[in-house]
């Protein structure tokens, strides 16, 4: 029925507790301050701005998100593939509703987003669809055969114009790629140049997050 149909949200996820958005929400600022100052990043400067010697303020260039959460289902209201599947799930429907504690492993930049890479548990694999990796393969050959899970992220920042859905899809292009040279070892951990304006900072410690799997609807 119609009324069936509109009852399934925009997206499900697990939604960062506001204290953690905070601190989260720093540490993302943190880096992108100390990132633009680096001789390293400089040196690929053309790659956000289309001109070398220009300067780029990082905390400028990202419209940064307020709701910071990581999508597991884009349902888009029902007319998304699996929607349906998924919200019958029931691991989804008991698992709604409750918190987890989420852990970041690393930070990374393009010049479209900015993001934070999730590292799902066993446990909150079960609520990650298993096609989500497959389903990116035509944009990103070779995306299909990551580990099940590898696109989990948070949606930080992006740039002017460009839509989240990005962050996910730039995560798993840097994933394919070999892994890139350490240009630089930061106070959160080593900073790896990926080609194409593509920044990948591994977190020497984790960031562990407070996060409620729920659901948007907008
Ligand atoms: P992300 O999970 O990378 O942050 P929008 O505001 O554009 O409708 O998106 C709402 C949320 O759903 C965002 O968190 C966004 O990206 C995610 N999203 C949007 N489109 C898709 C899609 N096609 N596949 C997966 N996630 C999506």
């Amino acid at each position: 029925s119609l009324l069936e149909e509109t009852s399934l949200p925009l997206y499900f996820g697990w939604f960062l507790l506001s204290s953690v958005q905070v601190k989260v929400g720093c540490t993302a600022m943190d880096f992108l301050k100390t990132l633009d100052t680096l001789e390293a990043f400089k040196k690929h400067i053309a790659d956000f701005t289309g001109q070398a010697e220009k300067e780029v303020d990082l905390e400028q260039y990202f419209e940064t998100k307020e709701t910071l959460h990581c999508t597991t289902k884009f349902c888009n209201y029902g007319k998304a593939d699996g929607a349906k599947e998924y919200a019958k799930n029931p691991v989804v429907k008991k698992s709604y509703g409750s918190v987890f504690s989420l852990s970041l492993t690393a930070l990374f930049v393009t010049p479209r987003t900015v993001g934070a890479r999730v590292s799902l548990t066993e446990e909150q694999l079960q609520l990650w669809p298993a096609d989500t990796e497959k389903e990116s393969e035509v944009g990103i050959p070779g995306s299909a055969s990551l580990p099940v899970g590898s696109r989990a992220h948070i949606t930080l920042g992006c740039a002017a114009g460009v839509e989240p859905v990005q962050t996910g899809l730039d995560l798993l292009q840097i994933l394919i790629l070999p892994e890139g040279e350490a240009v630089e070892e930061m106070e959160l951990g080593s900073l790896r140049y990926y080609g194409e304006g593509r920044w990948m900072l591994s977190l020497r410690e984790p960031i562990c997050a407070a996060a409620c799997f729920s659901s948007f609807y907008g």
